[in-house]
């Protein structure tokens, strides 16, 4: 991030980039928000778009685009097969990460499937850091389990630890002795998702993959979040300071045997892709591209996205565009922490997470606590976050619930999207949310799918909470939207 100051001291997440394409937005009246959230069945995942003003679901597949970007995508070959663009594609691939060998594919859950399904049989166990949605389901879909070894401290809501996703050595060792050939392969998940966007320091994955080398276990790295990931190794891993991104982005990629990443994220585009070192393994899993993605070059995706990838991935190489993310997820956390808000800390990559399990002390887990804040804080605002708690947990093989690890509601920052104002919109809705925390109740299903439930699963409030939200904000706020 280019060094500029504030005469005033204050610390603003200065955009190094300007707005040229605008969207409109609306927002719906405070009724017309608890009515659209019970349409959508309590999920914020079925709420239109067009009933959201801002939206922080997720940052993937919505980053903006640069113009450098649109301008490729013009010029994009498109052919079934042998597309210049894939070529150029590849060549970037191997110019930033080393790999000679690159497969496409349509987002970064199809790369999880071919991993998955070239490596898992019933009784394989799957190392990680922590899991991620997707890639725990393709694990389980095949009968192996996930293990997961990330640091007691990641787990903690509230940390001053600078790199709160990295592996604890020893559990891994211990798992490695434990489980023998069992072990499929070990998975890093390169800021990590589900525990907030955190980081994992190079020095852990360097020490980590050697373990796992030692033990003849092949390594992965899930790369989606990578670019915060950079951008925290730059600013927080004394050892890596005088490197470049472009540097470090080498000596990682180094380290592993398969690199996968969702573009809906990494690159600023949508698609994704994976990169395997060996030529034998590649030869294994490249069979299954035309049966589940497409031929091989394009693997499901559009030559247009894969020209902006190519370009993405070069502007993740960008202190001053990666810098951003961060640095606006950085001043909404440290804002709602004023003002009383309990989020994860230290800040992470991807967004703002909230912990729904202390905001909402007397809902309890069974009733879906981030869930419900969710639905409220559409309600208060038009806001549309993330549940990332028991609600994106499967259920026990017994139908018990799954009290996940952490309880919390993820608002994501979309990068290049929203302006510093609406940020500091969505930071009052909260808080006022906050103060008024006793009227939000519980969630429970009525319809529950049996996989990925949080996706399409409905659900309804315990109690009429949602009405009591809107008659407080119309005695609070008058006639404001
Ligand atoms: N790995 C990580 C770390 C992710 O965050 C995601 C997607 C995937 C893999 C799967 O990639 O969506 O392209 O198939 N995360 C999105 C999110 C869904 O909202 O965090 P995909």
């Amino acid at each position: 991030m280019a060094n500029i100051k504030f005469f005033s001291g204050e610390k603003t997440p200065l955009e190094m980039h300007k707005v040229r394409i605008i969207q409109k937005l609306s927002l719906p009246p405070v009724e017309a928000r608890a009515i659209a959230m019970e349409e959508a069945g309590f999920n914020t995942f079925l709420l239109r778009n067009r009933d959201v003003y801002l939206d922080m679901l997720t940052d993937s597949g919505v980053n903006a685009m640069s113009d450098q970007q649109q301008a490729a995508m013009m010029i994009a070959d498109d052919s079934y097969a042998g597309s210049e663009t894939f070529f150029k594609l590849a060549a970037k691939v191997e110019e930033l990460f080393g790999f000679q060998h690159f497969l496409p594919c349509h987002q970064g859950r199809a790369a999880e499937n071919m991993i998955a399904s070239t490596f898992i049989q019933p009784g394989k166990v799957a190392l990680m850091n922590f899991h991620f949605t997707t890639a725990k389901a393709h694990v389980t879909r095949l009968g192996g389990k996930v293990e997961e070894l990330v640091t007691k401290e990641g787990t903690k809501t509230t940390s001053t630890h600078p790199f709160k996703g990295n592996i604890d050595l020893d559990a891994l060792r211990e798992s490695i002795t434990r489980l023998g050939k069992q072990v499929a392969f070990l998975r890093i998940e390169v800021g990590t998702n589900l525990i907030g966007g955190q980081p994992v320091s190079l020095q852990n994955m360097r020490e980590a993959t050697a373990i796992a080398r030692e033990h003849g276990i092949v390594t992965v790295m899930d790369a989606s979040l990578l670019q915060d990931n950079l951008y925290f190794i730059k600013t927080r891993e004394e050892a890596e300071k005088g490197k470049s991104i472009r540097e470090i982005t080498r000596e990682i990629s180094d380290l592993f045997d398969i690199i996968y990443f969702s573009a809906r994220k990494l690159g600023f585009a949508r698609g994704g892709g994976m990169m395997i070192r060996d030529e034998a393994m590649f030869d294994s899993m490249k069979v299954m591209l035309p049966l589940f993605e497409g031929f091989l070059t394009y693997g499901g995706m559009s030559v247009r996205e894969m020209e902006a990838i190519v370009v993405g991935l070069d502007e993740s190489m960008d202190e001053d565009i990666i810098a951003h993310g961060p640095m606006m997820t950085e001043y909404m956390c440290e804002e709602l922490l004023k003002n009383g808000v309990p989020v994860v800390t230290p800040p992470g990559g991807l967004g703002c997470h909230i912990n729904a399990r202390e905001f909402l002390s007397h809902v309890p887990a069974e009733q879906y606590p981030a869930g419900a804040l969710a639905a409220a804080v559409y309600i208060a605002g038009g806001v549309r976050g993330m549940e990332r708690g028991t609600l994106s947990e499967e259920r026990e093989p017994d139908g018990s619930e799954h009290v996940a690890e952490m309880e919390l509601l993820r608002m994501a920052l979309p990068r290049r999207v929203f302006t510093h104002s609406q940020v500091r919109y969505a930071i009052d809705r909260i808080t006022w949310l906050h103060r008024n925390r006793h009227l939000i109740g519980g969630l429970e299903f009525i319809e529950e799918p049996p996989v990925l439930r949080f996706f399409l699963g409905r659900l309804r409030a315990k109690g009429d909470w949602q009405n009591q939200i809107v008659a407080q904000f119309r005695k609070d706020f008058g006639d404001s939207l």
